[in-house]
């Protein structure tokens, strides 16, 4: 059921791929969007602060005078304002069911998940108090259904709701403390914010440019053609019939009237709850064990640092006695067992004649073992083109592939293979290219995997791919569960170019006849 729905969500993203490209398909950017709406919200929420008037009857009318009177400064201003607010809403529950559906909420991603369970509060409370601060038909609404909703806690002495009966009882003195609130809660949420990213090494806080630039086109497009605008100033004298509601913030409203403040209460607990406890909920296996660091095999040059993606590495002065300023020491706790740090690792060397341990090793599958594999793997090819594939446990199941001339490794992220693996495979022609495959590009189970090994095989970022290693054997194709054809693709065209090379003559029989063996 948990697979399906994963499944279901990889081919929705796969529709937005075909438009956008996996580099910039927004779905693998919410959270970066939604980062960057919140700026949006800043920026354009500093303009209507420079106008608004925090009295009773001026703020109704300071609003009209900036949605009308400057209708293309403060009226998008105003309008941007709004759907920024209302797209940051969608970006974070998207964000939130995507990483559900993705299986990126559980073991060492609890932190991430629970303090964004905390900024979804946040931000309602902020566009709640935002709508309260128009004083129009709507904030009237707000106003009478949100004290109603929390008279119902057994906390006030007076239902808070009877506030609202007479005009003259919403004092101008309340509506600066509402202004206030409007201040100090987005500055909450920034600080919560920051600390929902804390754990991330590189958090991706602003999507790529022309994500960006797309964004503020399509908010002054939408306040161009729609713009938002006040529903007749409020008069708690009257009763309020038809009123349009802001269904990105105001959803859970129409529950108080429908049923009670006390389900709403119960609703809104219950999920809350749910949300919070999802990562021991929704425990599937044991988490891998972390990666250990075995100081005889490292210099403390700082890679393994600069590129685990979760922050679970931290340099310390060096204790061995050795002469070297700096080693690491892995937190247990953040360590996401990707390997990425041993791909890092300059001691990751599959050529050693030593026995081969690097500066840092997963128990559950050390470098050694890593060469194991791939020496078994290699063992298997006849006929040729052969070809190694280096996948990962979390995009499409390499193993799946596997035949007479390909050959296959699964490591837990790509990112943890070392460059000089593939120097390996293609050493005194055991294979004659080598594929590499992880997640969708983009969308790296463990953030920055594919990231990095990109760097690294194209000499950008060490340990670099060796000099020796001729571009034209190795094939990168990014693929995840739902993409056999994609990966089938990308292994015909190394098939075929590596089969043309001089020296590797492309055997019909051995390209095309080969049959895939069951995955093991
Ligand atoms: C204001 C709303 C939110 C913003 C601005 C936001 C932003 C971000 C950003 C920038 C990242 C780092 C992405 C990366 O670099 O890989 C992130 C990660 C994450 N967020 Fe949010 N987030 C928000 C709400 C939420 C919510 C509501 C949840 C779930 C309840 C959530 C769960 C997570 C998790 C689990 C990660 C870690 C993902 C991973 O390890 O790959 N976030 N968020
Ligand atoms: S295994 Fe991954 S999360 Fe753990 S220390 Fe290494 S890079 Fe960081
Ligand atoms: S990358 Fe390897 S050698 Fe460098 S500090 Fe980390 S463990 Fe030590």
């Amino acid at each position: 059921m948990y697979n399906q729905l994963r499944i279901l969500w990889l081919r929705v993203e796969n529709a937005l791929n075909a438009p956008f490209g996996q580099t910039l398909n927004p779905w693998y950017h919410l959270g970066a969007i939604a980062f960057f709406l919140f700026w949006v919200v800043v920026v354009t929420g500093i303009y209507l602060y420079i106008f608004f008037r925090t009295g009773v009857r001026q703020a109704y009318d300071s609003v009209e005078y900036l949605t009308h009177a400057q209708r293309f400064y403060g009226g998008v201003m105003r309008s941007m304002h709004r759907y920024a607010s209302d797209g940051m809403v969608a970006t974070m529950l998207l964000h939130m069911v995507r990483n559900f559906a993705t299986g990126r909420f559980r073991n060492f991603r609890w932190f991430s998940w629970v303090s964004g369970v905390l900024l979804i509060w946040l931000v309602y409370a902020c566009g709640i108090n935002g709508y309260w601060l128009v004083w129009d038909r709507l904030a009237q609404f707000i106003a009478v259904a949100t004290t109603e909703w929390f008279g119902w806690l057994p906390l006030f002495s007076e239902p808070p709701a009877r506030t609202f009966l007479l005009q003259g009882d919403v004092s101008d003195r309340f509506f600066t403390l509402l202004s206030f609130a409007h201040i100090t809660l987005p500055l909450v949420l920034l600080l919560m914010m920051w600390v929902h990213t804390k754990r991330i090494n590189s958090a991706e806080t602003s999507p790529p440019r022309p994500l960006a630039v797309g964004t503020v086109l399509m908010l002054v497009a939408l306040s161009l053609f729609k713009p938002a605008v006040s529903q007749g100033q409020a008069d708690l004298a009257l009763a309020l019939n038809a009123i349009q509601i802001d269904w990105f913030f105001l959803a859970p409203y129409p529950v108080l009237y429908a049923a009670s403040a006390g389900t709403l209460w119960f609703l809104v607990t219950v999920v809350t709850a749910l949300l919070l406890f999802a990562p021991w909920l929704f425990r599937r296996r044991p988490a891998q064990l972390p990666v250990e660091v075995h100081l005889d095999n490292c210099n403390g040059c700082g890679r393994c640092f600069d590129d685990c993606p979760y922050s679970a590495i931290a340099m310390q002065p060096r204790q061995d006695g050795r002469p070297y300023e700096l080693q690491p020491a892995v937190d247990a706790s953040l360590c996401a067992s990707c390997g990425i740090c041993v791909g890092s690792c300059p001691f990751s060397m599959p050529f050693r004649t030593t026995e081969l341990v690097s500066g840092l090793e997963l128990p559950e599958l050390s470098t050694a073992l890593l060469r194991a594999q791939t020496d078994r793997a290699l063992a298997t090819l006849h006929g040729r083109p052969r070809v190694v594939v280096f996948g990962c446990d979390r995009g499409f199941d390499v193993h799946a592939i596997r035949s007479k001339t390909v050959a296959t490794v699964s490591l837990p992220c790509i990112g943890m293979l070392p460059p000089t693996f593939i120097d390996y495979a293609l050493r005194n022609s055991l294979a004659d290219g080598v594929l590499v495959t992880g997640c969708r590009e983009g969308d790296c189970h463990f953030r920055l995997g594919i990231h990095w090994i990109e760097q690294r095989l194209a000499r950008e970022r060490p340990p670099y791919l060796r000099q020796r290693v001729p571009e034209e054997r190795l094939e990168l194709c990014w693929a995840d569960a739902p993409d056999q054809d994609r990966l089938s693709a990308g292994l015909a065209s190394l098939r075929a170019r590596v089969g043309a090379l001089p020296g590797n003559p492309a055997s019909e029989k051995g390209a095309n006849g080969d049959r895939a063996q069951k995955p093991s």
